[in-house]
């Protein structure tokens, strides 16, 4: 099994335990870090709508108490037949964490649809190093 697709299965089974009961848009994804470990979350939603929790932002959660710091890859996955683009703010928190060329898997029920980086869904970043020096 390729890196993708263990990161692809992990994100399906955090799918499957969406809490989503108001959107019913599920979502997976699944966060590769320079460790080889994979981190998987899924969406959260809340009765109070805007308290969500995207499954981007609990997968990187996931990795950061884990101890890794760097993501490679990523994967997002949904149950629609057209790719899930991370929403802005899952760009930024992985901006956080991953570079310009780190590869983007968007996935469907068929597998993986498109395949982009990044950079390409957030150019001209604001990232750690606008700051300059690392906190
Ligand atoms: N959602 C994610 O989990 N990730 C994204 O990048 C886009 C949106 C979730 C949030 C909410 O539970 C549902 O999808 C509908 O917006």
């Amino acid at each position: 099994m390729s890196a993708v697709e263990a990161m692809l299965a992990l994100a399906r089974e955090a799918l499957s335990r969406a809490h989503a009961p108001y959107s019913r848009f599920r979502v997976g994804a699944c966060v590769r870090a320079d460790s080889g470990r994979l981190y998987a979350g899924c969406n959260v939603e809340n009765a109070s709508y805007g308290l969500t929790l995207c499954a981007e932002s609990v997968a990187i959660g996931a990795m950061v108490a884990a101890g890794d710091r760097r993501i490679v890859e990523a994967v997002v996955v949904t149950e629609r037949g057209e790719p899930c683009p991370p929403c802005g703010r899952c760009r930024q928190q992985l901006a956080e964490f991953a570079g310009r060329d780190t590869p983007v898997h968007l996935a469907g029920p068929d597998g993986v649809r498109l395949t982009t980086t990044l950079g390409a869904l957030l150019p001209l970043a604001f990232g750690p190093g606008t700051l300059g020096g690392s906190p």
